[in-house]
């Protein structure tokens, strides 16, 4: 039986970092109306959204992820006016748009914070997590992610608050109800004008320990900075987040078609816990993003699908996967495959692995084109996490720098010296040369989606694996009714003996020279970095 299918179910999703996207106004910074510049650009490839990082009004001290007014565009970015032009522009190619919604903490300039900071009797005084000091210190022994005590001083109130990230970013009191209700009518503001949904920020941070308990160190920290040395059992993932999952999806069910997919960070990969956000599938978030992929340091088959399989089985039933290689707080996938001069084969392989598991795919603006990471000088660095952590950590700058369109200065990006500094290799690695070369990495992802976006098999259909990756190359069916697509994916330099077991084939696509004919039953060599997609003929 065939049951209604959601746009998000059978979409492509580009992720757009929008200071880096396209800048239409001439002042080095990607903007609102460079979006809708390139509509046809992102029509072109076959996406069905975008989800645009956060474009609000924000003093920008972690670069939009700190809002100072949940209702307004930031002038930077353009009018709210021009928003909803971008809405329109969009919908009328059928283009959904999913905006970030930031609601952990907000700007510390956000008229709430300014009104809670200013008096301990004021209407918003408990909007935020404040605390008289214990000994005379911090109230316990929490650490800010960017660095530093998650406790700043506040002389008006001669208490502290929390910030889980910037002293800038102080975080929401989400135990007070009212505020919860102020949050809730400016996300229905949005849903009001359109917006297709969100991406749901840190979302397992929301609520804290109501006793506010000191985190235990630990030994096993996955890096070396100190907020990565304590166990974060009291300052995030409480349990009674689920229940504001419930709630927002109630919300998000009270209109059409909308999305939430939310990001359940963990500094390492956590897919039970973000598994956890969907609850079972249809009474919490839409989706949720397993990170296990973009953690994976090492280039092999079963970095790929051992995630992959995992993901599929911890999400219940009712339940829809996504998937990622990349976005804009860790370094591109271009760059963390390594492999020397078979780099760009290896980006194809991961492409159509991406393209072809079961699952909404998430792909990171110029992931198309197989930007790797910008290198920023020191004095480049923008960057909060940078600046702070600088060698230790580079920041996230190189993951953000401007998209690559073409030859002309900065790359088409802009007349004015860019916000970040444009990659090395722009000249030859851009939209402009990769459009006019048949074999390029971007008309790769275009026709791999065209493709996905023709079969139902390998949109919604179920999912087999037939070669676990131990061999270094994956084979796997994808299959909806009387269709059945097969996918073999080399990931090693070395060709593979195959066999192939049903009676006849045909070829769909693949990196290679594919065969005109249609294939047999038998052995089959796949060549190295060979991408293969199959029609299995049913008699
Ligand atoms: C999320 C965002 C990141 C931001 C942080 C604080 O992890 O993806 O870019 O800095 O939250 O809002
Ligand atoms: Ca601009």
């Amino acid at each position: 039986m065939d049951r209604d299918w959601l746009w998000w179910q059978h979409g492509v999703i580009y992720q757009i970092y929008p200071r880096s996207f396209y800048d239409s106004n001439q002042d080095g910074i990607g903007d609102i109306q460079g979006i809708i510049d390139k509509l046809d650009y992102i029509q072109d490839l076959g996406f069905d959204a975008i989800w645009i990082s956060p474009i609000n009004s924000s003093p920008m001290h972690d670069f939009g992820y700190d809002i100072s007014d949940y209702r307004s565009i930031d002038p930077l970015f353009g009018t709210n006016k021009e928003f909803y032009d971008l809405v329109k522009q969009a919908h009328k190619r059928k283009i959904r748009i999913i905006m970030d919604l930031v609601v952990n903490h907000s700007s510390h300039q956000h008229p709430w914070f300014l009104e809670s900071a200013s008096s301990r009797d004021n209407p918003k005084a408990d909007w935020y997590i404040w605390q008289d000091p214990r000994n005379g210190r911090e109230p316990n022994n929490w650490l800010a992610a960017f660095g530093g005590k998650a406790w700043q001083w506040n002389a008006a109130r001669q208490q502290y608050y929390l910030h889980t990230h910037l002293m800038e970013q102080p975080d929401f009191n989400w135990r007070n109800p009212e505020l919860r209700k102020a949050i809730f009518n400016d996300i229905k503001f949005w849903l009001d004008k359109g917006v297709d949904g969100f991406r749901l920020d840190v979302i397992n941070f929301l609520l804290k320990d109501r006793e506010l308990r000191n985190n235990p160190f630990t030994f096993r920290g996955p890096s070396p900075r100190p907020y990565d040395l304590q166990a974060h059992i009291y300052d995030r993932n409480q349990p009674e987040n689920l229940e504001i999952m419930t709630e927002l999806r109630r919300l998000s069910d009270q209109y059409r078609d909308r999305m939430l997919v939310g990001e359940v960070y963990a500094p390492r990969p956590d897919p039970q816990l973000s598994a956890s956000y969907v609850g079972d599938g249809r009474n919490m978030l839409h989706m949720a993003f397993d990170f296990s992929i973009i953690y994976q340091k090492k280039w092999h088959a079963r970095s790929f699908i051992n995630p992959v399989q995992r993901w599929y089985e911890l999400l219940p039933p009712q339940a829809w996967p996504c998937h990622v290689l990349s976005n804009h707080d860790q370094p591109r996938s271009r760059s963390r495959f390594g492999g020397g001069k078979e780099n760009e084969k290896r980006a194809r392989v991961a492409a159509a692995f991406l393209l072809t598991i079961r699952g909404t795919p998430f792909i990171y603006y110029g992931e198309e084109l197989g930007m790797y990471n910008g290198k920023i000088a020191r004095s480049q660095l923008q960057d909060p996490v940078g600046k702070k952590y600088w060698p230790l950590h580079p920041g996230r700058d190189p993951e953000r720098t401007p998209m690559l369109w073409s030859n002309q200065k900065n790359a088409g990006f802009s007349s004015q010296e860019p916000w970040l500094p444009l990659n090395e290799g722009w000249q030859s690695q851009n939209v402009e040369v990769q459009q006019a070369d048949p074999d390029s990495l971007l008309n790769f992802h275009k026709r791999l989606i065209h493709i996905r976006k023709k079969s139902k098999a390998l949109m919604q259909g179920d999912w087999k694996l037939e070669a676990d990756g131990s061999q270094n190359y994956l084979a796997y069916s994808r299959t909806w009714q009387k269709e059945s697509v097969l996918v073999l994916l080399n990931f090693d330099s070395k060709t593979k003996r195959i066999q192939l077991t049903h009676k006849r084939y045909r070829a769909l696509f693949g990196t290679h020279v594919i065969p005109a004919q249609e294939m047999r039953q038998g052995p089959w060599q796949l060549r190295p970095y060979e991408v293969l997609i199959l029609s299995i003929k049913s008699d």
